[in-house]
């Protein structure tokens, strides 16, 4: 083996990590011969996050982010993967516009896969694109209301032939759930300028906007027999309402997103519009019954919904400030906090952000700490607290409502690959990541 790492600490029991060309080659507590060994001193190992929701922005809103300095970050985070949204420019919805989008990730230096887009009135290039390069292709993302994206699908029949032509190529259809026409009643019920406040947020974009989509979905799902996957659950009752659809037997998975778990709408009051999100952030009773169902395991799968935008917008009037915040750097963290706070355990975490995107996606070696797995994983040193500073993250969007939160915990290396790419703060990555590939059928 090429390196030995000793002495870390893998749920409870000590772990000595084998590491031969880029895989893991022994884990387990014996001490096996190595050209080189690397004490880990009782240090937290944890696989690194797959992020399955992340807005990458690169080409056409490289000001934004960029392929380099949104993986910067994800190492910083300890995500050691990560699947980029289509609501690109240009979108990600044929095969040229996936073919710039696979060059441009050339400079990731964490893994990366894709999600596609719909152009609405366009299902032959969906079918092209998934038929040319299927093994490319996590899921496919479908709108059903604007949000940094104008390619919003608004009717059922659409969403139900999107969901057949997915299925006929075994990938799943993430959605965007809050439904347009719901939207469009509230926006036109706060025209006036006096509600051109981040306080109104909730109300514009109602909970009845996330139950009417995800209403539409469950349909659509029993009408195809398709896989449909919910991205950031925002509301006790959107919840409840996969819930059941699930145990009625249809094939819907519910993903949790760090800011609806541990932030309610209180703190737009002190963030303004760096809060401003799609969906938005909830009351608090929301927040704690979503934050419960993630403590009981009854969520699916965790994304960061990392979609950065320039502070410059952000600083805007509420109706004129685009939504969505950087979030690459605080989940793993903001997740690792609450299991040093004895509320959730590693297992969980893992469980959440590394197994469930590789069994879901069929990503082949990776989510797990496994010889014959790749070797990415992060390094936790429990005893450490910090402060979430935006001005020093490596995202291009130097904001966040977790500003000043004090965490548990911190990511102190991430290894990517068999290599160490994030040591003390600082980037160090010689190797750019690998495209992901996605073999098996959506559970
Ligand atoms: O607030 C959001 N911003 N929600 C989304 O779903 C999209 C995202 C973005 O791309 O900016
Ligand atoms: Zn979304
Ligand atoms: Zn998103």
């Amino acid at each position: 083996m090429d390196l030995l790492l000793t002495g870390g600490r893998l749920f409870d029991s000590e772990v000595n990590i084998g590491i031969l060309s880029g895989k893991i080659s022994y884990i387990g507590c014996d001490r096996q011969k190595a050209e080189c060994v690397y004490d880990l001193d009782g240090l937290i190992v944890l696989p690194g996050m797959i992020d399955p929701h992340v807005h990458m922005r690169d080409l056409g809103q490289s000001d934004k982010e960029d392929w380099l300095s949104g993986s910067k970050a994800a190492l910083a985070g300890g995500v050691t993967s990560l699947i980029d949204m289509p609501n690109t420019q240009p979108p990600t919805n044929d095969v040229k516009s996936l073919n710039m989008k696979i060059e441009a990730a050339q400079r990731s230096l964490v893994n990366y896969g894709f999600h596609v887009g719909v152009s609405p009135g366009n299902l032959k290039d969906l079918d092209d694109v998934l038929k040319n390069n299927v093994s490319a292709i996590a899921g496919v993302k479908v709108f059903l209301a604007e949000t940094s994206s104008n390619e919003v699908i608004e009717s059922v029949e659409s969403v139900e032939q999107i969901l057949k032509i997915s299925a006929a190529y075994s990938r799943p259809v993430l959605f965007h759930h809050e439904l347009f026409s719901s939207l469009r009643e509230n926006l036109l019920k706060y025209q006036d300028d006096r509600y051109n406040d981040i306080s109104f947020h909730d109300s514009i974009r109602s909970r009845s906007c996330e139950e009417d989509g995800i209403e539409l979905i469950i349909r659509a799902a029993e009408n195809t027999n398709a896989a449909v996957y919910i991205c950031h659950v925002s509301t006790r009752s959107g919840f409840e309402m996969i819930s059941e659809a699930k145990k009625r037997g249809v094939n819907i998975i519910a993903e949790a997103t760090p800011h609806h778990l541990f932030l309610n709408y209180n703190v737009s009051r002190k963030a303004g519009n760096f809060a401003k999100i799609n969906p938005p952030l909830r009351s608090e009773a929301d927040r704690s019954f979503l934050y419960n169902a993630l403590r009981s395991d009854l969520f699916d799968i965790i994304g960061s919904d990392h979609a950065p935008h320039q502070i410059e917008l952000k600083q805007k009037s509420y109706k004129d400030a685009p939504s969505g915040f950087p979030g690459l750097e605080t989940s793993l963290p903001l997740l690792i906090d609450r299991v040093l706070n004895r509320e959730l355990s590693f297992e969980q975490v893992a469980a959440l952000t590394a197994e469930a995107p590789a069994n879901y996606f069929g990503i082949k070696e990776r989510g797990y700490l496994r010889e014959g797995y790749f070797a990415d994983f992060v390094i936790v040193d429990p005893g450490k607290n910090w402060q979430v500073d935006p001005e020093s993250f490596f995202s291009k969007a130097h904001y966040s409502p977790f500003r000043d939160t004090v965490l548990k915990g911190k990511i102190v290396q991430t290894w990517v690959n068999g290599k160490q790419a994030y040591c003390e703060g600082k980037v160090i990555a010689d190797a750019p990541g690998k495209q992901l590939e996605f073999y098996k059928k959506a559970i």
